[in-house]
């Protein structure tokens, strides 16, 4: 492992005024994208959705410093025959590949998931490496909730099991010369308040740095995508901005290490305004240990999925749609943006 050159990478995916776009939902994930603005979820349509999103010119170059893909997307060719890894490089981002393989039910914890793929993925990652590929991703799943044997959710074996995953994944990664995203994801669909967000995320966190550091990765190479202290979406009182963000920064301060280069949000369903505007106020409190940035999916994506709706005369309408957001997000990662 060459430890400089994966600082070097990590660095480049938080640069101030970019951040990573996250379009590697699997199939079954596009699917359901697509159900809703009726379009069909054939290869050809997922490949000319997503070169629609990589040749956004405004928006790959000035706003996006990396795309994370799904293993179909990264061995696609564009319609003229270039590999989209290609255009993704061109504008001057860094492909990066999901390698996680979805999650299964967690024996004896009713209601919990484990995160799997860690079979062969040594040699997965030297493919995706000659393809292209600089970092990766893998995401576990933390839902909250009351559980059905009373115990309450999560579990600690919930917690420790998913951690364990992560730290064996970011070690394979660095192994492999590519920055591990280790994305711990705590749910907010259910119906708890942001202070039980927070401390459920606390835990996760704590936990996934602990195994992090037993199984020996380098905090300089890699890159933390956790979730927002927020309130849960079914939650009858809902946290301002202002209390977002002020509990978000504290939370991370007390959990993540100074060493590691940067932290990407994932959006979770909040909408496109939220995502930015919380992120947006984390920046304008300022004096942080790292930078701030997103690496949304859904909250950069809902507005060109909608304007391009499977037509090629909407291309230049989508493209717009993303570059408009990647332009606010970009803003926000530095604390400046406007409502
Ligand atoms: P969302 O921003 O839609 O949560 O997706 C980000 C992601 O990559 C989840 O794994």
């Amino acid at each position: 492992m060459n430890l400089a050159d994966l600082n070097k990478v990590a660095r480049a995916m938080v640069t101030p005024g970019k951040g990573i776009l996250a379009a590697d939902e699997s199939s079954g994930t596009i699917k359901k994208r697509f159900d809703a603005i009726k379009v069909e979820s054939t290869e050809e349509n997922r490949r000319d959705y997503r070169e629609m999103l990589f040749r956004s010119q405004e928006a790959m170059s000035k706003y996006i410093s990396g795309v994370i893909l799904y293993d179909e997307t990264i061995w696609q060719n564009a319609k003229d025959g270039t590999p989209l890894v290609k255009l993704i490089e061109q504008a001057g981002a860094i492909p990066g590949i999901k390698v996680d393989e979805g999650t299964q039910p967690l024996p004896a914890c009713p209601g919990e998931l484990v995160t799997v793929g860690l079979d062969k993925l040594a040699e997965r990652l030297k493919k995706y490496y000659e393809r292209g590929a600089r970092f990766a991703k893998w995401r576990a799943v933390i839902d909250i909730g009351s559980g059905t044997d009373g115990r309450g959710i999560p579990s600690m074996t919930a917690i420790r099991v998913n951690a364990h995953a992560l730290a064996r994944y970011a070690a394979l990664c660095q192994a492999a010369q590519i920055v591990p995203i280790v994305e711990p994801e705590v749910l907010m669909d259910g119906d708890n308040d942001i202070d039980r967000c927070y401390d459920v995320t606390q835990r996760v966190l704590n936990k996934t740095f602990q195994e992090l550091r037993v199984q020996r990765v380098a905090l300089e190479g890699m890159i933390l995508k956790p979730n927002m202290a927020i309130s849960g979406k079914k939650c009858a009182k809902q946290a301002s901005v202002a209390e977002v963000a002020e509990k978000t920064v504290r939370l991370l301060k007390s959990c993540v290490p100074a060493a590691v280069p940067g932290i990407a949000f994932l959006s979770g369903g909040q909408s496109d305004e939220e995502a930015t505007a919380h992120l947006d106020a984390m920046n304008k409190i300022g004096n942080l240990p790292w930078p701030l940035t997103f690496s949304y999916g859904r909250a950069l994506q809902a507005a060109p999925q909608k304007a391009w709706s499977g037509k090629a005369g909407n291309v230049p309408a989508g493209q717009q749609a993303f570059s408009h957001r990647a332009r606010m997000n970009g803003l926000a990662s530095t604390g400046k943006w406007d409502a």
